[in-house]
Order: structure tokens, then sequence, then C-alpha cells
């Protein structure tokens, strides 16, 4: 099996990740990497790709900006850039998925083999995911980690207006994604139940879903109890240097410096009572501060508080807050908690998952834990400690005593957690249900594939097979392929011989709805490609898949509004009937003498800032098209991202809105029927002017390019 891997945001890289280095670098990215390297090891598993975003950046090191990382055993990091080249947090990087979609498929196309499963990991990389999957008809399985509307609602209760949470977070876009991600995904893997019950439910596609819990698997040669691994003299002395008396248990809180983690409330807690603060030392593990006043405005505030609450009540020596502790030194930390005999407490006021509550657990260190989703599984499977609620601060600092006074009953649940977290939280018992979880959707995507194919006796219609062609044929509709019957079945039969080699399309001036009517009226198949709306949309087959990616590439620099606006003023130009226009297509009627000149129309455009390109067909038909848009570049975007020479594309047409395809690489054909307008092409190299008209010309074009076709389509 060879597995796709992706997850665009955070800081991703083989070995010692800079976890909490910002808000986007945490367990995600710890598991995606673990999982990885894990999954190859298994018999079943020849390959995985790790697909995430390449970011060249003084600000991180350069280890991100490395097309490709070996991670040893058939595992790879594979970046690849998109937008900026500067790092971007998470909720910037929507505008530019699309680019990695087409860089991907690229990128697998030149590697000469398909991954068997998608599998994505949050809602940017699940967007990503589910292109690729319609795009190459491969199965996608997606893991949240997080989702967009629980994470609304949590900033409602905290008081956020929700224009201010909308800007910062985009997160209706991100539920939107979600959705379509929930709905088309052959599985869902959650990490506990209580993510599909209370978070997965909200949504709209929720009952279309397939789910599976699989809670992460840790690593236990790093994660080990202090019996077993050492603990180094400097990690002790980066705790040890801020206590009276060192010697004492040691409550360990480890998490990122958010609110939510309502580290404020735990310093309350033992603040206020002389007893715990008397029986143990409390160590506060909340990521790298380098320069507090140099942290981001949320961060800084979780950080300032902390050190004006110790100041507070006053418990200096009582205290240890380590400025910066190397993430390799972590299983060492858990490691001397656990010999002094202290516990790990988690004081969030909830927590989805909690990966700490395991890494504590593989290290016989006891747990309490707010009573939430994770926690609840884990104490549930484990019986090493005790849930408790964090809204509580009495609460916190009497169950804390009672977990410390009693060394027998601290005995037990350090050796439950030491067995559980083999039985149900150790990589093999992970990868093993992960193997058979996505074995059942590769079984079950091949039932769905045949049960398709026998209803619709049509394979193609599951997957546009764009990835096994080795050339195509792009021909314009009206005036080209239609005209002459008999010829048009001649050329039919000879596309149809090729199948599986050659794709077929065609580039039409029409509307996607238009173009599907008059091929049906006309009894010609559902082609492979269709550019339609003079090359301002893609789709792809039967399903009519459109091409997202396109419009994205074009959107730039397009206003149509303004466009229209400025063009409303020359009274020789009529727009054309309402059901032509389109999201990036203006179109006019305007015959040569009635309206000023492309020349000069350009140069008009021009002073206003507004940008486009202007295609003039059969001396009246103009098409206002974004800069980026022509059947000619829809044809060079096709061949980049299918990777598909442009000199093995056949390209056919008659009239002025051809011309970019036509020109340039491609094998162009002109059918002798052509307008006038296409004169200029004449004595060009690779554009053959057939004598014949329509689907007949055609076939004499390709009789002409026979020896360049041979190779591909022998
Ligand atoms: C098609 C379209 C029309 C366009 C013309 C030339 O006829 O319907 O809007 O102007 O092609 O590209
Ligand atoms: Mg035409």
């Amino acid at each position: 099996m060879y597995i796709l891997m992706i997850s665009m945001h955070g800081l991703i890289r083989g070995n010692n990740l800079e976890l909490g280095k910002d808000a986007d670098t945490g367990g995600q990215t710890t598991y995606v990497v673990e999982l990885t390297k894990h999954l190859v090891r298994n018999k079943n598993v020849e390959k995985v790709d790790l697909l995430t975003r390449l970011i060249e950046d003084d600000d991180v090191c350069l280890d991100y900006s490395e097309a490709e990382e070996d991670l040893g055993h058939g595992a790879r990091i594979i970046r690849l850039s998109c937008g900026p080249k500067r790092y971007l947090r998470k909720e910037l990087l929507w505008p530019h998925l699309n680019q990695i979609v087409d860089k991907c498929l690229h990128y697998l196309k030149q590697q000469n083999r398909l991954p068997n499963l998608i599998h994505s990991h949050y809602a940017d990389a699940g967007y990503v995911g589910q292109q690729l999957s319609l795009l190459l008809g491969i199965p996608q399985i997606h893991t949240g980690h997080s989702l967009g509307i629980s994470k609304r609602q949590r900033l409602l209760a905290s008081g956020r207006k929700i224009h201010t949470i909308e800007k910062q977070f985009n997160l209706q876009h991100r539920i939107a994604v979600e959705e379509d991600v929930i709905q088309h995904a052959s599985l869902i893997i959650t990490s506990t139940r209580q993510e599909i019950d209370e978070q997965y439910k909200q949504y709209t596609n929720f009952h279309q879903a397939r789910f599976s819990v699989i809670p992460p698997g840790i690593n236990t040669s790093k994660f080990s109890p202090p019996s077993r691994k050492k603990i180094t003299s400097e990690s002790q002395q980066h705790v040890d240097k801020y206590l009276d008396d060192p010697e004492k248990p040691l409550i360990l809180n480890i998490c990122r410096a958010e609110l939510r983690k309502n580290i404020s409330g735990l310093i309350a807690a033992y603040g206020s009572n002389s007893k715990l603060q008397e029986m143990a030392n409390l160590l506060i593990i909340a990521g790298p501060r380098e320069n507090i006043r140099a942290l981001e405005d949320a961060q800084k505030k979780v950080m300032t508080d902390l050190l004006l609450d110790i100041d507070l009540y006053d418990l200096w020596g009582k205290v240890a807050v380590p400025k910066s502790i190397a993430q390799d030194c972590i299983p060492e930390i858990y490691r001397l908690v656990a010999k002094r005999k202290g516990v790990l407490i988690n004081s969030a006021f909830t927590e989805p998952f909690g990966l700490t509550l395991i890494e504590a657990a593989a290290s016989g260190l006891p747990i309490a834990a707010p009573d939430d989703g994770g926690p609840r599984d884990i104490v549930g499977n484990c019986r090493n400690g005790v849930l408790v609620n964090t809204l509580n601060q009495c609460e916190i600092a009497s169950t804390l005593i009672y977990m410390l006074e009693d060394s027998s009953r601290w005995r037990q649940w350090a050796k439950n957690g030491l067995t559980g977290v083999k039985r149900y939280y150790s990589w093999d018992s992970h990868v093993k249900k992960y193997i058979k979880e996505i074995q059942g959707v590769l079984n079950r995507d091949k039932k769905k594939i045949r049960r398709q194919y026998v209803i619709n006796a049509n394979i193609e219609n599951v997957s546009p097979n764009l990835t096994r062609v080795k050339a195509a044929l792009i021909s314009d509709i009206d005036n080209t392929l239609l005209g002459d019957k008999s010829a048009l079945i001649q050329l039919e039969n000879w596309i149809a011989e090729r199948k599986g080699k050659l794709a077929f399309g065609v580039a039409t001036g029409r509307t996607i709805s238009s173009t599907i009517d008059i091929l049906k009226r006309n009894q010609l198949p559902i082609p492979d490609l269709m550019i339609t709306s003079v090359g301002t949309e893609i789709y792809y087959g039967s399903n009519q898949l459109r091409d997202e990616g396109w419009s994205t590439h074009i959107k730039h620099l397009w206003r149509r509004d303004a466009i229209a606006e400025a063009l409303a003023q020359f009274p020789g130009m009529k727009l054309q009937p309402a059901n032509t226009q389109r999201e990036f297509k203006l179109s006019y009627f305007a015959k040569p003498d009635a309206f000023p000149s492309i020349a000069e129309l350009y140069s008009y455009l021009h002073t206003l800032k507004l940008h486009c390109n202007l295609v003039y067909s059969h001396d009246e038909l103009l098409d206002v098209l974004p800069v980026r848009a022509s059947k000619g570049h829809a044809i060079r975007y096709l061949a980049y991202k299918w990777d598909l020479p442009l000199d093995k594309f056949i390209v056919a047409g008659d009239s002025g809105n051809d011309i970019e395809m036509l020109a340039g690489d491609t094998l162009a054909i002109v059918v002798g029927n052509h307008s006038p307008e296409l004169e200029v092409l004449k004595n060009q190299a690779r554009i053959y002017f057939a004598e014949k008209s329509y689907a007949a010309g055609i076939l004499e074009g390709i009789a002409n390019y026979h020896n360049e076709l041979q190779p591909a389509l022998n």
C-alpha cells in the first residue's frame, strides 16, 4: 500500500519538532510525523508520503524549505510551496490550497505511481485531500483534529463577538469545507467517541459519514518510567534551580500557553491551599518563552499572568517555570516527576483528547484531568487517576491532595497507566487497527466501483483517468467538431479505438450546460475534459467535476463589475443573453465598426487599472475574460497539472477564440471552414491548415501528425 498523508499547517520535520513555537505546531504535528514513521514499518505498507507546505522564511529553520526529507523505510516528507514563501498561520492558507492540489497532482504524475489512499488531517488538508481524491478517484480518509463548529462555540462562550471571531479564524469557510469532507471521505478517524457524539454530530452531513475511533499511539521507547530509562542531571537542573526543597513530589502541568488550559486556575488552587504547598512543588511547562514581550497577544497574556500570579500568591521557591525545555528533554521531565512520586494535572476547561495524559501514563505518572472526552476515555481504559471539575479551584486542590497522600494507591495508578498504555495507546495497537480499517475502506471502494460499473457500464465515470493517458485531443465544438455527420462518426471511432491512451476533450465558448446539451443532441459521449465558457471553466467527465484550481488561478486581477461598468459606455457593445454571462466571462455583441478597436479598448481599460483578456470571434462576438483565462491558457494549465507535454495535445478549431490554443507547442489543426481571423496563424510551425472542413478536417490533421503521435498512441 502507498499512503499519501496530508497535513498543511505548522512546522513539520522528521525530528525534534518545535512544539509550541507557535499555535499551529503541536499535537497534530507530532501525530502525523509519528503515524507516518510507524505505518511504514507495517508489512502491508510499502510507502508513505507526508505532504506539507514548503516554507522559505528567515524566521524559521531552513529544514522547512527542503523539498524532500527522507524518514527511512519508505517514508518521506514532501514539501510543495503555495502562496507566499513565508510562514503563514493556518487561517491564512485557504486561498492558496488549490495551488497545492495542482502541484501535488503534477508531482504524483511525475513519480509515476499513485497512492492507494489519501489521509488528510484538519480542514485545510481535508480540502486538498478531497480535491485530489475527486480528481484521481482515490479514496480519502480524514482526521479532523479539531472542528470549526466546536471552536466557534468555545469562542462565543468566552465572550468574543461573532464578527471578530470570523475575521481572525475564517470559521465560516472552514465549517463549509468540513461539511464537504464529512460527506465525501470514505472514513473519518477520531481519537475519542465523544468527538463523534458531541462534535461531528453538529454537522449537517453527519449522517452520511462513517467513523472509527482510533486513539493515537505513543512512543513507549521514548516515554517510559524512571525504572527503565535515565534522567540527566541537566533536565533535573532545569527544574530544581527554581525550588527551595526540590525533593518534594512535583505536580506537573504541561500545556500550550492558552487561556483554555486554565493555568491560572491551577495556580490559584495551589496558591490558596497551604497543605498542598507543604506536600508538593508545582512544575509548569507552558511552551518556550524567549522574550514574553515578543509573544503573540494571547500567549503574552497567559505568560504574564502566570508570573504575576506566582508573585501574587507568593509562591517563589515552590513553583518551577522553566524558560525553555528542549523537546528531547520532555520525556525525562515526566520521569523526574514520576520518580518523585508526583502527579500530572491537566487543568484545562475542556480536553477533546490530551496526548500529555498518555505520555504521563507511559512514564508511570498518575493523572488528573477534566471530565471531558479524551480524559474520560483514557482514565476509563487505564484506571490511572481521577477526573476533576477544573472549573472549581477547591476541587482541584483537594483532588491533588487525595492523589498525593496515599502511596500504595499512587503505585497502583502508576502501574495501571503502564499496562493501559501498552494495551490501548501503543503505536502497535494504533497501526493494527488503522490498517484493518483502511483495508475495509479499500475493499468497499472496489465494490463500489464494481457496482457503478454494472449500473453505468462505464468505469470512466468513477475516475477521470487522466493520469494514464499519453495524449489528448481537444476540439472546439461549433463549426469544428460539428458540421459533418459522417466524418464525425469516423472521428468518434478513431477516438474510441484509443481509449485509455488518449483523452478526449472539447474547448468551447458555450457554458457547461449548453455544452452537455449540444453533445447529447448529437449523440456524442461526454468527453473526459470540457473547457467551457471560452476557457474560464474546466470540467471532468460525465459527473462534470469542476476544476477548482483553475477558478482560483484565474481570479487574479479580475474585477468583473468594474469592467462591466467601464464597458457600458460603448453603445456599439451589446451584452449577450444573460445565460451566456459567467463569473469569469462577460460577453458582448460588437460589430467591428460599432466599437473602438481591441487595441483601443485595452488601453482605455488600462488607464482605469482594469485587467482582462479580450477575445474577438466571427467579427461580432467579444468575450472579456480574466487575464489568465482563455482556451489556450486552460490547455497549458491542464498540461502542467496532469503532466502531459503540450506537444501531445492535438487541438482543433475554427475561429478567434481558438487562436491561443492553436498557437505554440500544441499540434494544431485549423479546419478548412475557418473564419478569416485565423489567417494570422498561417506559416507558423505546428499549425496544420486542413483542406477539408469540420470533423473531416480534424481527421486530415490527425493523419498529418501521424509521426508525432505514433510513439504515444501506437
Ligand atoms: C459562444 C458563447 C458566446 C461567446 C462565443 C465566442 O457562442 O455562447 O458567449 O461570445 O462563443 O467565444
Ligand atoms: Mg467554433
